[in-house]
């Protein structure tokens, strides 16, 4: 039998019930039980932004002993990542933002350690704006790719989602279902 795909989905919203929550929702109702998914609300974690203290530098492992532990391993175990974030000041979230940066022992163990021990992965992107500025967009995807990259995910889809604000408008958008599945589909393509 085969191993089903490990999906770790990353909530970087504040907002439970708000646009992104939904929209990752809709996203494991079309995986059904087609993969083993995981979410994780970044919002619910306890933890500090990287110190720069360079702990990591020799040998990849973070001092901070917080929820990020956890987090570390399922990002090294899973498959496929999709990270989900409304813009914030026109990017990413701080919760988002602060899990990247958290993510130097990555950086440190493929750039510094040449270790290449990381399984392919493949990454998405979910975005919510509540305004029509593609910058914003933009901006939020050229952080990713870069965290994509750290941890050696393809980046491989994205739905973003513009002038969209208060707490569930998301649903009023028509074409939320098909667009969720088509992301679903993708991430159990080879
Ligand atoms: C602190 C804060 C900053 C925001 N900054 C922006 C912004 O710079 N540009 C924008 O288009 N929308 C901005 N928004 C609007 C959110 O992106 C929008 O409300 C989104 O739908 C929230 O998604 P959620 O319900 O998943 O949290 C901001 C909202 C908050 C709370």
């Amino acid at each position: 039998m085969q191993l089903q795909r490990k999906i770790l989905i990353l909530n970087a919203s504040p907002r439970i019930g708000g646009n992104i929550d939904i929209i990752l929702k809709k996203i494991i109702q079309a995986l059904g039980n087609k993969a083993q998914v995981k979410t994780i609300y970044l919002n619910d974690l306890n933890f500090r932004p990287c110190q720069a203290c360079n702990g990591c530098d020799k040998d990849a492992i973070c001092v901070l002993d917080d929820d990020l532990r956890a987090v570390y391993k399922q990002i090294i175990e899973a498959d496929v990542i999709i990270l989900g974030s409304p813009i914030f000041f026109g990017s990413l979230s701080a919760q988002a933002k602060m899990l990247i940066d958290r993510m130097q022992p990555f950086w440190v163990a493929k750039a510094r350690l040449k270790r290449k021990s990381l399984k392919d992965k493949k990454g998405f992107l979910i975005l919510v704006a509540g305004s029509g500025n593609k910058t914003f967009f933009e901006n939020a995807l050229a952080i990713t790719k870069n965290f994509f990259k750290v941890i050696n995910a393809k980046y491989c889809g994205q739905l973003f989602f513009e002038h969209i604000d208060k707490k569930g408008e998301i649903l009023d958008f028509p074409g939320l279902e098909p667009e969720a599945e088509k992301i679903a589909r993708a991430t159990l393509e080879p």
